[in-house]
């Protein structure tokens, strides 16, 4: 039976070999100048675990599923990391993680992906995210990721509804 916990130190092996199958989606699609390989490095995951991202994975009859991770960010927090095992995509398994990472954070949230991953953002906006508008993106990604500034160009940015509705109110209170 698929059920979601919290991610523990010992499932950091499965959990990178996970990501890394998955990520093999991005080769050939991504800018060649971004593809690296382990997509995902150990030291990253670690690293991005000690900067608060808090992770929760799928778990199948003992065997994981999939990961995804949530950063608070103050104002809004991120969805971060989100990989689902190959041969279980598609199944659903992605909508359930997302909503239970979102539960994490009662705040608008915002997610990065690559421009070119079309699924991703397919994935993203049948969970009801859309693209945040082009003229805040790029200071979106800025002030909230830690990436260089050739994946700012590569990237674009999905918000959920609570994201769109809270921009809304800002604009016609005539802030930004
Ligand atoms: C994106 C991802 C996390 C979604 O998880 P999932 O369990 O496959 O997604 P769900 O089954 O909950 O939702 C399926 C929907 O997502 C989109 N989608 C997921 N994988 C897709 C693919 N390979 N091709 C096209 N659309 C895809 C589609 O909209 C799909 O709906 P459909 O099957 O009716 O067309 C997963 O496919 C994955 O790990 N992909 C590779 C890594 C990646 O791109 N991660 C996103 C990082 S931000």
């Amino acid at each position: 039976m698929m059920g979601i916990r919290e991610m523990l130190a010992t499932d950091v092996d499965a959990a990178l070999a996970i990501i890394n199958a998955a990520a093999q989606a991005y080769r050939g699609v991504i800018p060649v100048d971004r593809w690296h390989e382990p997509y995902m490095p150990r030291d990253e995951l670690e690293g991005e675990i000690a900067n608060g991202v808090m992770f929760r994975v799928a778990e199948d009859d003992g065997r994981l599923a999939g990961v995804m991770g949530m950063q608070d960010k103050g104002a809004v927090a991120l969805i971060r990391h989100a990989y689902i095992a190959l041969a279980i995509q598609r199944k659903g398994v992605g909508t359930m993680l997302l909503r239970q990472v979102a539960s994490l954070a009662e705040k608008p949230l915002l997610v990065g992906t690559w421009a070119d991953a079309s699924w991703a953002i397919d994935f993203y906006r049948r969970n009801g995210f859309a693209l945040v508008p082009k003229e805040d993106k790029d200071s979106l990604l800025r002030k909230y990721w830690s990436i260089p500034e050739r994946q700012v160009e590569t990237s674009v940015v999905l918000g959920d509804g609570r994201w769109m509705e809270a921009r809304q109110s800002n604009a016609a209170k005539g802030g930004t």
